[in-house]
């Protein structure tokens, strides 16, 4: 008898859930040292305009595609197009959550460490932080061990299941993780001499803006937003028909982008107030934040904070990547939810194993100066994701069609509604491929012409 396939149990429990997806290292991390690299508050409000015109749309067409068809993404797109090879969409996603989850558990795993780390002592005025992150990823055994144990956790909560795993956690560490972020945020905000950090993020400084950052920003609004690799197919594939996609899609990225500014008011006005420097690239989090814990009246313990924060966030996103895997293999394959969780689980630690000893034993292995970690980052932010995001919208727009996407999209008891003729269906037929388009090109003449 075919067992029947999960359902989220509320409105909410769907929400938090991509939302958990959504923010992430992304979020903190990524988001912060892009910001602090490429004009502050310029480049948030780039990155705004991208969330809400090429962000919403997909992220809409994505839940609605896999709601309609209950289905992983390789099967979502075979069922709405069987006689075509759409299905090599999803099948992009599915290797997009391989080279992603691989190096993401890696970094999740730096700050797993941390978390232990600011409880023994890390924030002391003797410790250089940055040759202690140095010394902390050069290190060719331990933080492969973190990376196992935050991998063993993703894959923990997975074989929970559905609604027993990914529902219950996300539902106990969003609250947390938002309370946490704020907690921060305000012990940062009143530190004394704050506001330059505060005006950091406030006032654009449009002279670090070139046509670069608008691909940057738009690159970002992809990975914060967990889009073009089938994560929100697959979490659309277990909503029930009577919630509303377009007010919860319009939640998800609402919170995400909440938690990445919140981040950058944590962030940046203690980075200033202790005289840092916010253009510290991806090291801003391992590296300069610990320097201002250590300034910090109760730093150890903001510290320590932080670093949870990071965790949770990553390992809520964690889940969602290999849940697509998972899917695919349940769906299609009829694998147990356990044995595909435990073996796609060590096959993602496996490939993880190489970008993590890219800073030991394999640091001479570099392309375009570029070490393996940047490398799957760069292969799968600026290739695959936008990749699988033009082809997911242009398969939303044309193929699948305005009105079937219309349809699903406005099922539900919400009270906004897309007309298939309306200002949304121009972005999903014009807007977002013409752009995601530009920012695949741009991407690869970045890296391959400049
Ligand atoms: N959105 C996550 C973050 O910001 C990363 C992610 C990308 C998760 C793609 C799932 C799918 O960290």
């Amino acid at each position: 008898m075919a067992e029947e396939r999960a359902q989220w149990t509320s409105r909410v429990g769907f929400i938090l859930a991509a939302a958990g997806s959504a923010v992430g290292l992304g979020n903190i991390w990524r988001f912060s040292y892009a910001a602090g690299t490429e004009g502050g508050g310029a480049f948030i409000l780039i990155y705004l305009a991208a969330a809400v015109f090429i962000g919403y749309p997909l992220l809409v067409s994505e839940i609605s595609i896999g709601r309609a068809t209950r289905k992983n993404p390789i099967g979502a797109f075979r069922t709405l197009a069987p006689n075509a090879p759409w299905w090599l969409v999803g099948a992009i996603g599915v290797l997009t959550a391989f080279v992603i989850l691989s190096y993401y558990s890696v970094v999740a795993g730096w700050a797993f460490a941390y978390t232990f780390e600011s409880l023994r002592g890390l924030y002391q005025p003797s410790v250089d932080h940055a040759e202690h992150f140095t010394k902390h990823i050069s290190d060719p055994v331990a933080p492969i061990l973190w990376h196992a144990a935050f991998m063993a956790i993703t894959i923990g909560v997975i074989a929970m299941g559905v609604v027993k795993g990914i529902q219950r956690v996300v539902q106990v560490l969003m609250p947390l993780l938002f309370l946490l972020a704020i907690v921060i945020m305000i012990r940062s905000i009143t530190l004394p001499g704050a506001g330059e950090g505060i005006a950091f993020i406030l006032t654009p400084d449009f002279s670090e803006v070139t046509p670069l950052t608008v691909l940057h920003a738009v690159a970002q609004a992809f990975f914060t937003i967990s889009l073009g690799m089938g994560a929100m197919i697959t979490y659309g594939s277990y909503l029930r028909k009577k919630d509303p996609i377009p007010s919860s899609a319009g939640t998800i990225i609402g919170l995400d982008t909440f938690v990445a500014i919140i981040a950058g008011f944590a962030i940046f006005p203690a980075v200033f107030a202790f005289g840092f420097d916010p253009a510290a690239g991806p090291g801003l989090a391992f590296i300069t934040l610990p320097g201002v814990f250590t300034e910090m009246p109760l730093g150890a313990v903001f510290g320590f904070l932080f670093f949870l924060l990071l965790t949770i966030a990553a390992l809520t996103s964690s889940i969602s990547l290999l849940e697509v895997v998972v899917a695919w293999l349940k769906d299609e394959h009829k694998w147990k939810r356990t044995k595909a969780a435990v073996v796609v689980g060590c096959a993602m630690f496996a490939i993880g194993v190489l970008p993590s000893l890219g800073y030991s034993v394999l640091s001479h292995v570099q392309a375009f100066e570029m070490n393996i970690l940047d490398l799957y980052d760069w292969f799968a932010t600026s290739i695959l994701l936008p990749l699988g995001g033009l082809l997911t919208i242009i398969f939303a727009g044309y193929v699948w069609g305005a009105r079937k996407l219309s349809e699903e999209a406005n099922e539900g008891t919400g009270k906004l509604r897309f007309g298939p003729g309306m200002g949304f269906m121009f972005l999903v037929k014009v807007v977002v491929p013409l752009a995601v388009l530009a920012v695949l090109i741009a991407g690869l003449y970045e890296k391959f012409a400049a």
